[in-house]
């Protein structure tokens, strides 16, 4: 199943990816985290896309769709895969459209209204990738999963924040016209609890 999660920041796209690859068995691929691990390790890649991701801006899409072609080109895709993050931008989706075909693509609808406290509240293990909001965490700073240390991301400030969901509204809202004239749009509400939104995806899926 050649999967697409949609929705804007801090809609919940990493949080349901982790146990959707899980259900499903199939490789989870996030931009974001694919450009993170980049700028961890100071490769090219990730000097460009911080110059972009800092402020709260878009990677150029040449660089996005050749990272997508390829990682989609390995063998833990052949059964397919979940992206999170990818597309973006209309022009990222018909790039897409040459070299996969899409079976189904989810949009995780929360109000823009919720995003802001979701991302701000944000803590994510820098070691598995797993999200936790602060409201939840109890006072604790390490990983329930793998006993790691939670960091905030660098771009999870208000301002950067501000930036990303102007840019979400412009460039990557109209991707859900997109996919729907393409009859591929399965909308979930993402307002609700983590479990509750997993449930209503898989029914979704089907
Ligand atoms: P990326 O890493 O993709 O960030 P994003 O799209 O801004 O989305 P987030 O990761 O912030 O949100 P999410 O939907 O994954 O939410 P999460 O599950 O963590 O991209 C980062 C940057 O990289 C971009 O700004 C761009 O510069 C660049 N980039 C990436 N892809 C690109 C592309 N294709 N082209 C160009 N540039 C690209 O949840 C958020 C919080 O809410 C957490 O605290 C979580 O615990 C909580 N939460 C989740 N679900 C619920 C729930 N149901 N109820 C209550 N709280 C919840
Ligand atoms: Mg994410
Ligand atoms: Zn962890």
């Amino acid at each position: 199943m050649n999967v697409i999660l949609l929705g804007a920041p801090g809609a919940g796209k990493g949080t349901q990816a982790v146990r959707l690859a899980e259900k499903y068995n199939i490789p989870h691929i996030s931009t974001g985290d694919i450009f993170r691990s980049n700028i961890k390790g100071q490769t090219p890649i990730g000097i460009v896309a911080k110059s972009y991701i800092d402020k709260g801006q878009l990677v150029p899409d040449e660089v996005t769709i050749q990272i997508v072609k390829e990682r989609l080109e390995k063998e833990d895709c052949k059964n397919g895969y979940l992206l999170d993050g990818f597309p973006r931008t209309v022009s990222q989706a018909e790039a897409l459209d040459t070299f996969s075909k899409v079976e189904a693509v989810v949009n995780v609808d929360v109000p823009l209204g919720k995003l802001l406290k979701r991302i701000t509240g944000r803590r994510v293990c820098g070691k598995c990738g797993e999200s936790y909001h602060v409201d939840y965490l109890n006072g604790k700073t390490d990983c329930a999963k793998c006993g790691a240390e939670l960091i905030q991301r660098a771009d999870d400030n208000e301002v950067t924040v501000a930036s990303r969901l102007e840019v979400y509204e412009k460039q990557t809202a109209p991707l859900i016209e997109y996919y729907a004239q393409k009859g591929v749009l399965l909308t979930v509400d993402g307002d609700g609890d983590i479990e509750k939104v997993f449930n209503s995806i898989c029914e979704k899926l089907g």
